[in-house]
């Protein structure tokens, strides 16, 4: 069982040690009536929790560099910083999401750095930079499924450690997947968070194939 953590006020909520704010705290309704993401980065989604969970679990390197494609409010990068001190930059398309990073980033303490990016545009230079790339809930259309196979080759190729998906199980993810087990050394595992309420989807994640080792007698 985790140990209880008292919130300090309501419509705060604390998951795998960072604090959050529902969609129905002052400060994240004052922020809606400025901005307003479009493309669906309008809360924490579950996916999020999962890749906390799953993080919690394996575990990242103190200070490692990681990406976060498609961050929406980026509460994934904020726990990175804090566990880990990763040290974290949350790329989303929209810029609307960043005013939302900025209140999450500051309520928990730490520093994430922001990047409007596409991330089907994400170039070798753009990726080769980070150790992981990791992203909750960002492949919800047909659309997105090549460009996301794309990036991912690109990304191995230029050296980045591992690329780690979180998805509810929608059938464009699952596509993904397949591709990548093609191509790659590929983990994909049911997966579930039990904070800050209980949510189970699927993690996939996504390294480049070792080479066999040869028998050979020298
Ligand atoms: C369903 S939300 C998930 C947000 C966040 N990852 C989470 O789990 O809470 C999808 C996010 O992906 C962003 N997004 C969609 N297409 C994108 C693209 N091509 N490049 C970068 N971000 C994108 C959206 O703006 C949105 O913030």
């Amino acid at each position: 069982m985790p140990k209880l953590q008292r919130v300090p006020e309501a419509n705060v909520e604390y998951a795998y040690g960072i604090y959050l704010l529902s969609t129905k705290h002052r400060l994240i309704k004052t922020l809606r009536k400025r901005y307003k993401p479009s493309i669906h980065g309008d809360r924490a989604w579950g996916s999020s929790f999962l890749l906390m969970d799953y993080l919690s679990e394996r575990g990242l390197k103190k200070g490692a560099k990681a990406a976060e494609i498609g961050c929406g409010w980026a509460g994934l990068s904020v726990f990175c910083a804090r566990k880990f001190s990763a040290r974290m930059t949350a790329m989303d398309l929209d810029p609307a999401v960043f005013p939302f990073v900025e209140v999450l980033a500051d309520l928990n303490g730490v520093e994430v750095e922001q990047q409007k990016a596409d991330f089907t545009k994400l170039k070798a230079v753009d990726l080769a930079p980070f150790n992981h790339i990791i992203g909750g809930d960002i492949c919800f259309w047909d659309s997105l499924v090549q460009p996301l196979v794309r990036m991912t080759n690109r990304a191995l190729k230029s050296g980045v450690e591992s690329v780690i998906i979180a998805d509810p199980g929608r059938p464009t993810f699952y596509e993904y997947c397949d591709q990548m087990a093609s191509k790659h050394d590929t983990e994909l595992q049911q997966w579930y968070a039990s904070e800050p309420d209980r949510y189970e989807g699927e993690i996939v994640e996504v390294k480049l194939k070792k080479p066999k080792k040869t028998n050979k007698k020298q």
